[in-house]
């Protein structure tokens, strides 16, 4: 099961393979908004991986249209609804403003 880091609180979770990473922040207890429950169309659950992005799922066509959209975006950013775990530990950061609407 993979570990998530996640900061900037420092709080580790460990969450099945497969699963989403917005159900697991969700489930940590840490505040991450999801305005559109998942569907790639609010940019509200963008975060940035900082580390292990390779081993989650790869960024498909809506959530690089919807990130193209977004304010703050890099090469680390992510939409969480749109992440599915791999096998390997992951950290990421959890931004301090929604760059969603
Ligand atoms: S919850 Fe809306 S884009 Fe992820």
């Amino acid at each position: 099961m993979p570990v998530i880091t996640i900061q900037p609180s420092g709080k580790t979770i460990s969450a099945a393979e497969g699963s989403r990473l917005l159900d697991a922040v969700i489930a940590s207890g840490e505040h991450i908004d999801h305005k559109c429950d998942g569907k790639a169309e609010c940019g509200s659950c963008h975060i940035f991986i900082q580390e292990g992005r390779k081993s989650v799922s790869k960024t498909q066509r809506a959530e690089y249209e919807k990130l193209d959209t977004l304010i703050g975006v890099g090469s680390k950013s992510r939409l969480a609804c749109q992440v599915r775990l791999g096998n390997e530990d992951i950290s990421i950061e959890l931004l301090g403003f929604s760059s969603g609407f």
